[in-house]
């Protein structure tokens, strides 16, 4: 039985969350040295960049997509700003873009406007020959950094060990590193996304009695509560003490064993938050990411990934009113997409998600401007044998869903 004592770390991404949170002004780009002067630790890149002004940057960035035409696709996540989000050829949630990089033939290079994780699924799906690139490496996901591989190993043995090969499904959510979906391929396990969570809960239970689920507990639990597992069933692995926290009966017990993971963005919804936007809008629909604790989630009407969100508001009927429990960017682009209904986000505070933030229109030119020199900057490259564990595991995600 392996024992880990290691010190309780915050990452750096989650520090840095509330950087750009404001309350009273619309959020619009910067120039990158302005930007960076409220001490953030973003990608370094040549200062000429860093001065030049949004107006200047779009029509740079114009101007080289138009020269790499159909040899390049970028790919937006909702949660980018809409000075980038503007020049994706696709845009949609994790589900839907890593769908697209394992279908896309054509083009050679793949511009992910995301963070980290999302490259690194984009790179293993569309194989050794597509390029992918991310303006910003420092665009990482605070929840992602709370899953470290070691960590993720040693509670592996520590449960195998417990309860026996095969006990248990590991399911990990696409928001972790490429190694770790590469144990979840290794040990018949699967990936999963906030659109099919249910599904692979599904596929799990079928084929074993107990889910180790990574590396956000408040998905793993509200995807249980949905499939009737019920949240004393439910258990959370703190990787910071020895055997997660438990005792041996109380791991054997346990239905989903959740890891000590959160989303620093969707943490922030709280339940009178909820009550307060009901008590002035008494016909509001509030509807949030799964990401957001058990008690905001049972709280709202609906919940999905961001495209759920996305087109439940686009088909709704004109004149509803939607309170919005996700980041901001999207819900101000929702709000400004469908002027015949009111969309509000449930914080007052507004707090973009700090990472999605890092991709500034600054690093999307550098990286355009590099292709179109011949030098790919920025490129996601995952080993070749980390690669096939991990894709195992996300084929089965698109297999089953
Ligand atoms: P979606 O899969 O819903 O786009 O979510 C990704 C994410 O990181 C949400 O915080
Ligand atoms: Fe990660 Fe949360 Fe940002 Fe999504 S919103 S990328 S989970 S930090």
């Amino acid at each position: 039985m392996v024992v880990t004592v290691r010190e309780p770390t915050i990452p750096i991404t989650e520090i840095e969350q509330s950087a750009f949170c404001q309350t009273d002004e619309e959020l619009k780009s910067k120039s990158l040295l302005e930007e960076l002067k409220v001490d953030v630790r973003w990608q370094k890149l040549p200062v000429s960049y860093m001065r030049m002004e949004p107006e200047e940057l779009d029509r740079r960035i114009l101007e080289a997509r138009a020269a790499l035409g159909t040899r390049l696709m970028i790919l937006g996540h909702h949660y980018q700003r809409d000075e980038i989000i503007r020049f994706a050829d696709l845009r949609g949630d994790s589900f839907k873009l890593s769908q697209f990089a394992a279908e896309q033939e054509d083009a050679e290079y793949i511009i992910f406007c995301g963070v980290h994780f999302m490259a690194e699924t984009a790179s293993i799906l569309g194989g050794p020959d597509k390029k992918v690139v991310l303006p910003n490496l420092t665009a990482g996901c605070s929840m992602a950094d709370m899953a470290h591989v070691d960590d993720v190993l040693d509670c592996w043995d520590d449960l195998s060990g417990l309860l026996g090969d095969g006990a248990i499904t590991p399911i990990t959510y696409m928001n972790s590193t490429a190694a770790i979906k590469a144990m979840c391929g290794r040990n018949d396990g699967i990936v999963c996304t906030s659109s099919n969570a249910e599904a692979t809960y599904k596929w799990a239970l079928e084929k074993g009695e107990k889910i180790l689920f990574l590396p956000d507990q408040h998905l793993g639990r509200n995807t249980g509560v949905k499939m009737g597992i019920r949240p004393d069933e439910m258990i959370v692995w703190n990787p910071f003490k020895s055997m997660g926290g438990h005792t041996e009966d109380e791991l054997r017990q346990a239905k989903v064993i959740l890891w000590q993971g959160h989303c620093s963005v969707h943490t922030r919804f709280t339940v009178p938050q909820i009550e307060e936007a009901r008590q002035r809008h008494p016909d509001v629909n509030v509807v949030v990411h799964p990401e957001c604790t058990m008690e905001v989630v049972q709280a709202a009407d609906s919940n999905g990934s961001t495209e759920f969100i996305k087109k439940t508001i686009e088909d709704a009927a004109p004149g509803t009113k939607w309170a919005v429990g996700t980041e901001i960017s999207l819900v101000n682009r929702l709000a400004k997409e469908n002027p015949d209904k009111t969309v509000f986000c449930l914080d007052s505070v507004v707090c973009p998600c700090s990472t999605m933030y890092r991709i500034h229109p600054a690093y999307l030119s550098w990286v355009l401007d590099g292709l179109n020199e011949g030098i790919v900057l920025n490129e996601i490259v995952v080993d070749p044998e980390t690669a096939g564990y991990a894709k195992i595991a996300l084929d089965r995600m698109l297999s089953i869903v």
